[in-house]
């Protein structure tokens, strides 16, 4: 992998495992709360592969930046599409280099409006306490499924027929995981870029078309979200960038509430 942009002071433009992680935790310390969004797509757009995962689309490198971004989150936020489709369980205590990840390491908060999550799977690997975000109108039998397994303060209920995400949002900083990661999905994304809630959209191009029927990796919304490049690194398979919202209005210019 090499440093693209900006332009590296030594002509060694090498990132390695170490170089990768100062470059993503740049800039994130001095805001109170920083939440970013880790995506991957195909050069022609497609967010998923014909399995209908992201995974199919991945490569070794979005792979390295993918754990670099679980190192240093407090949580990792999903839509339940996207822990249905990717089968995730709770995030175990060896995600994220020990040197900087949280104590424990990330814990795994799931946005629903039904509240169906398959908690089987979600406990069928050892972890934090799964957090489920989720509003009043949820399916009581699946909310009460999963506070039964994971604790009466693992459900956050914000909203009535959806998950009012800036509520949701508060709730998490609130108990001190100011460093949000969210994995996506598309509608989720739609959602959080709605609410303004993004600060940084790290997404990994595969350098390679699919064509197919895939969505794009922002769904459900329409938006008028500008971005400033913050990063941009090469490899053999992909093309990796940080790209900051843009909020002209905020007092450095740099997006930065
Ligand atoms: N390319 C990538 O980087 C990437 C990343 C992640 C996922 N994916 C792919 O994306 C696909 C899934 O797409 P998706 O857009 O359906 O995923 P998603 O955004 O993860 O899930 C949508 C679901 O999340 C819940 N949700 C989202 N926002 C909500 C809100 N404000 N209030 C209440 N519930 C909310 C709802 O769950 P309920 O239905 O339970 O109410 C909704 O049906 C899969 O194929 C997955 O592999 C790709």
């Amino acid at each position: 992998m090499r440093q693209l942009m900006p332009p590296p002071d030594s002509p060694d433009t090498a990132v390695d495992d170490d170089r990768l992680a100062e470059l993503y935790a740049a800039g994130t310390t001095e805001a109170a709360r920083w939440l970013r969004v880790n995506m991957v797509s195909t050069l022609d757009g497609a967010a998923m592969g014909a399995d209908g995962r992201s995974g199919s689309i991945s490569s070794d490198s979005d792979k390295s930046v993918f754990q670099t971004l679980r190192a240093w989150s407090d949580v990792v936020l999903i839509g339940a599409e996207t822990a249905r489709v990717e089968r995730y369980t709770r995030l175990s205590h060896e995600h994220g280099r020990a040197d900087v990840r949280r104590p424990g390491g990330p814990l795994l908060a799931i946005v629903s409006a039904t509240g169906r999550v398959d908690v089987d799977r979600l406990f069928s690997a050892d972890g934090g306490q799964p957090l489920l975000l989720t509003c009043r109108t949820a399916d009581p039998d699946a909310v009460r499924e999963f506070s039964a397994r994971a604790g009466d303060d693992a459900v956050l209920i914000a909203g009535d027929t959806a998950v009012d995400l800036p509520t949701a949002v508060d709730e998490l900083t609130a108990r001190g995981l100011t460093r949000i990661l969210s994995e996506g999905g598309p509608h989720l994304l739609g959602g959080l870029l709605a609410a303004d809630l993004v600060d940084e959209l790290d997404l990994t191009i595969g350098l390679e078309a699919r064509g197919g029927e895939a969505g794009r990796i922002v769904q459900g919304v329409r938006l008028d979200t500008r971005f400033a490049a913050h990063t941009l690194l090469g490899a053999g398979d992909s093309l990796i960038g940080r790209w900051l919202v843009s909020r002209p209005e905020s007092p450095d210019g740099s997006g930065r509430r």
